[in-house]
């Protein structure tokens, strides 16, 4: 039997800490909140010590919530976001260039003959998305001192004085060889970064050191991205079924097993975990705005927040012939056009602030379906659910409509913080070597499932308008 851990998922948006007990569940939460600076260009920074802050004051309020002692802590990050730092004071040497920053878009360019190869090695197609072409940027633009990772490894090192990224992060870094799962000197060639010291990669159940921050010295005993924690909290543990993350982004995976699946369907193949010795892989789909899409509509004071989904969009029976393509920050996969802007059309004098909330529901729940038909076709069969989490899954209105248009049920994880109880069991497992993964993993009954309540003809119908749509942008934007 292991002791309580505490659990951190340090998001685009915020941190969320608990205080996960083996036998009670979570017995302390606490949010603190990060905000992102969006800038013209596609550009979207943030300030790192506002990162780490976010950490430390998440992690104590937790602690103090549950006001019991915790015998280990776990930390998942988000994916793609780097910055360059002084590995002997630990001080960041820029900001952080967040995941949806286009920046690097002209590295990819320059790079675009060597995109097939990259993918092959790495299963990641050519993006400014992943941290490599970033990494690339801030060495060629910002500074050539200290180590650029991504920010976990920075993160950590702050905490324990570590130096190490999990497999799944540094799969996300399109520096991993995705077979070998060991960074690829070929990679790091193509993109100039042949002389860096870069992070050793280590399984997400390591015990990596020790950290003082929090109060009382703990271990670390976990680290995982966080889209890899939140698939495992979901026990997505053999190929076939998914789950969703509704974040700042949504984001799709589909377990493959223990070799990658390389479709043609434009999805990423990248590292699940490695466990016990063992790799698995996994297909992934982003959709890059879903609650920054929803922070937008409320910054332009359309709704007053996330809460307001469900009452104002509920005002209305339908979208009032509105699509809405929330591109706010581009396309990923299928279409990886992370260059497109979004597109609202069909508005009239009489499009309410409830259309335009159906509309962005719509235009999230549409990628989604996008993304669940590429998995099953790169997986040769259909998904048969699709299991859902994150904050996003409290608007009934965004899940029912999911359901709509997947033609599938939508499980809605009982807990919405399934990353945070993916790196807790991670950390479980760092503490505990002879407890086995399925003990670890929190219970996933949903607290609910959305049944689809349209017919698949109008589903169709529906798709199509927003394929329509896409396909309007894409003309009109070519690559
Ligand atoms: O790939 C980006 C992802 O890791 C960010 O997740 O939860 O901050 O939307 P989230």
């Amino acid at each position: 039997m292991t002791g309580s851990v505490l659990a951190i998922d340090q998001g685009t948006s915020g941190t969320k800490a608990l205080v996960i007990c083996p036998e009670r569940g979570v017995i302390g939460a606490a949010h603190a909140p990060v905000r992102p600076r969006p800038l013209p260009g596609g550009l979207v920074e943030v300030d790192p010590v506002e990162l780490y802050e976010s950490v430390v004051a998440a992690g104590r309020r937790a602690l103090a919530e549950a006001s019991e002692p915790v015998a280990a802590v776990g930390l998942a990050n988000q994916g793609e976001t780097v910055l360059a730092w002084d590995r002997s004071t630990g001080e960041p040497l820029t900001d952080a260039l967040v995941w949806q920053d286009r920046r690097a878009e002209s590295v990819c360019a320059e790079l675009a003959p060597h995109a097939e190869e990259l993918r092959h090695l790495t299963g990641l197609p050519l993006d400014p998305y992943f941290a490599a072409p970033k990494m690339a940027w801030i060495r060629r633009h910002l500074t050539r001192d200290g180590v650029v990772t991504t920010s976990d490894a920075w993160l950590l090192h702050r905490l324990t004085g570590a130096y190490v990224t999990d497999a799944a992060t540094a799969g996300r870094t399109q520096l991993l060889d995705l077979e070998r799962v060991e960074w690829s000197p070929r990679a790091l060639d193509v993109f100039g970064l042949s002389g860096e010291r870069l992070p050793e990669v280590v399984d997400p159940d390591t015990r990596i050191g020790t950290t003082s921050v929090f109060g009382p010295e703990l271990p670390v005993t976990g680290l995982l991205v966080d889209q890899q924690a939140a698939l495992l909290a979901q026990r997505v543990t053999e190929p076939g079924a998914a789950k969703c993350t509704y974040g700042t982004g949504a984001f799709l995976l589909a377990q493959t097993g223990a070799t990658p699946r390389r479709g043609g369907s434009g999805l990423v193949s990248c590292v699940a975990w490695r466990l016990g010795g063992r790799t698995s892989y996994c297909l992934d789909g982003q959709v890059y705005t879903a609650a920054s899409a929803v922070r937008w509509l409320t910054d332009l004071g359309v709704i007053s927040g996330a809460a307001d989904l469900d009452p104002v969009g509920g005002a209305v029976p339908d979208s009032g012939g509105v699509t809405f393509v929330p591109a706010l920050a581009g396309l990923a996969a299928p279409w990886w056009r992370g260059d497109l802007r979004g597109s609202l059309t069909g508005l009239g004098l009489d499009t309410t602030p409830g259309h335009l909330v159906r509309a962005l529901c719509e235009g999230i729940a549409a990628q989604v379906v996008e993304l669940s038909d590429a998995a099953a076709a790169d997986l040769g069969a259909p998904l048969t659910a699709l299991r859902a989490d994150g904050g996003l899954t409290r608007s009934a209105l965004l899940m029912q409509t999911q359901a709509d248009l997947l033609q599938l049920p939508v499980e809605v994880s009982a807990l919405p913080d399934a990353t945070a109880l993916g790196v807790g069991a991670v950390a479980r497992l760092g503490l505990d070597p002879a407890l086995a993964v399925d003990e670890a993993l929190p219970d996933r009954t949903p607290s609910a499932v959305y049944e689809p309540r349209i017919s698949r003809d109008e589903a169709t119908e529906r798709l199509a308008g927003f394929r329509a749509a896409v396909t309007a942008l894409l003309d009109r934007t070519p690559a």
